[in-house]
């Protein structure tokens, strides 16, 4: 019956402290292994960003970010004071770009620009505009203005870039279209993230995304990572900075701790990536509305639910993105009924009373365990780096509209940690805020502080 399948998805969802302790512990052991020579399956991408922001970087940047569901190119003026100021512009990404061409993508970031340039200086531009450019997938660096994509995340797929370094890419539609701009640096939206929350607060100490994926960015030491040794300008101490991004959507691809249930199987096995991104597609807003429609689906084909419902629609991939189960639990209707209109409208299919509690229920616990698994990467750093108090940034669609978010990630702290309970959030030890305004701002400060250690002959 219905209510048996409440309760069976209750024990398939839930995680209880003592599992997110356990991924926690292997997390730490990942993070480590990363920085290694060998390396591992979190690729702990060094960003090249050598220095701490100090609140004094100044002057005009343009910035590009390319997130999961958004292109945002944004003009920041850095204040000096701990303080910026944006101007932006968002375009959302459309849908068949993810798996188009590179070409189609490189020009869409490039006419988007122009279109911005055009506005913001009618008057033409006579010096190359120096810009940051935040590219959210895995890339690796030797230096801050080169990105080789290691490989595709969050349902991309798109020919002839994977392996590749993107900068040219990005430069040559540029030039096409006569627009002076010189790429200062690429970096990630955690990096991004990072840097912008530590010039407006210097608690900061991870910059996190939840969002389409799921990823997170800290601060190490260079003497901290081995892989590195050897390949490190001559001006670097061993306690000099280098902003990591983890990638550590791929935590345990292996499949050593991950309590994941027969949905996820199917969500890896039906992506385009399957073996990749493992936390990542438990946790992100990719992944939170498939993994309610395969539930769903398969609980119809076993005939417990919709019966004689047309299921042409819901049987479709992807048909629910993450503001289905947002939606859904915001419902504040006893009877669900905007949970009956979006089954109704949206997906042709009619709703009974139980049915609707149930779906209510594992939307429920599809959010909850997605916000409490998540908060492991963050545990895993503040353990790694010893650090017992702090602030992380953390945006994305996820962190910014999931209902509930924000409490059920507090909570899975608090059960890895094993902290005492507190009214207010915001009073535990280590708290995730909200980040400053988008990494574009980041991109910008890195770019800054790049130009700094130019000037500087380094
Ligand atoms: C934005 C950041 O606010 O959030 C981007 O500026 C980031 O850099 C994005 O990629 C992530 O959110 P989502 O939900 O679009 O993946
Ligand atoms: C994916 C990307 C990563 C990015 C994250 C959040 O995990 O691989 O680079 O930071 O999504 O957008």
């Amino acid at each position: 019956s219905v209510l048996d399948q409440i309760q069976k998805f209750e024990e398939m969802f839930t995680v209880p402290a003592s599992k997110l302790q356990e991924v926690t512990e292997h997390f730490v052991g990942e993070l480590n292994k990363g920085l290694s020579k060998k390396g591992g399956n979190i690729p702990m991408i060094p960003g090249w960003v050598l220095e701490y922001p100090t609140g004094s970087e100044k002057g005009d940047y343009l910035a590009i970010d390319l997130g999961g569901t958004n292109l945002r190119v944004v003009l920041v003026k850095l204040g000096g004071n701990r303080d910026f100021d944006t101007t932006q512009s968002k375009y959302k990404l459309p849908d068949h770009m993810r798996t188009g061409s590179a070409d189609a993508l490189f020009s869409f970031i490039a006419d988007s620009l122009k279109t911005f340039v055009d506005e913001e200086f009618p008057q033409g531009v006579t010096q190359a505009l120096p810009l940051g450019f935040t590219f959210s997938y895995p890339a690796s660096q030797d230096r801050i203005n080169e990105g080789f994509l290691q490989r595709w995340t969050k349902g991309f797929d798109i020919d002839g870039v994977e392996g590749k370094d993107v900068v040219p890419m990005l430069q040559a539609q540029l030039q096409k279209r006569n627009i002076p701009i010189d790429v200062v640096a690429l970096i990630n939206d955690t990096t991004g993230t990072l840097v912008a929350s530590m010039y407006t607060d210097p608690e900061t100490r991870m910059g996190c995304i939840f969002g389409t994926g799921v990823n997170g960015a800290y601060y190490d030491v260079c003497s901290g990572v081995e892989k590195l040794q050897g390949r490190l300008p001559a001006d670097i101490t061993p306690d000099t900075p280098m902003a990591i991004n983890c990638e550590y959507g791929s935590f345990d691809n292996e499949l050593i701790t991950l309590p994941r249930t027969k949905y996820d199987i199917l969500v890896d096995k039906q992506s385009p990536r399957p073996g990749q991104q493992s936390f990542e597609k438990m946790t992100s807003g990719y992944y939170l509305g498939e993994l309610l429609r395969l539930a769903l689906v398969d609980l119809s084909q076993q005939g417990v639910i919709f019966k004689d419902q047309d299921m042409t629609k819901l049987e479709k991939p992807y048909v629910m993105d993450t503001s289905y189960p947002a939606r859904i639990e915001e419902d504040p209707f006893e009877n669900l009924e905007d949970t009956y209109d979006i089954f109704k409208n949206e997906l042709g299919v009619e709703t009974t009373g139980s049915e609707r509690k149930l779906i209510r229920r594992l939307c429920e616990l599809i959010g909850i365990r997605a916000s409490r698994m998540s908060v492991c990467g963050i545990a895993a750093v503040c353990k790694k780096r010893g650090y017992k108090t702090a602030h992380i940034a953390a945006d994305g669609s996820v962190f910014n509209k999931y209902p509930g978010f924000k409490e059920r990630a507090a909570g899975g702290l608090r059960d890895i940690f094993g902290w005492e309970a507190k009214k207010n959030i915001e009073d535990y030890p280590i708290i995730i805020v909200a980040a400053e305004d988008g990494s574009g701002a980041g991109a910008a400060i890195i770019a800054a502080l790049t130009q700094k250690r130019l000037a500087a002959g380094k």
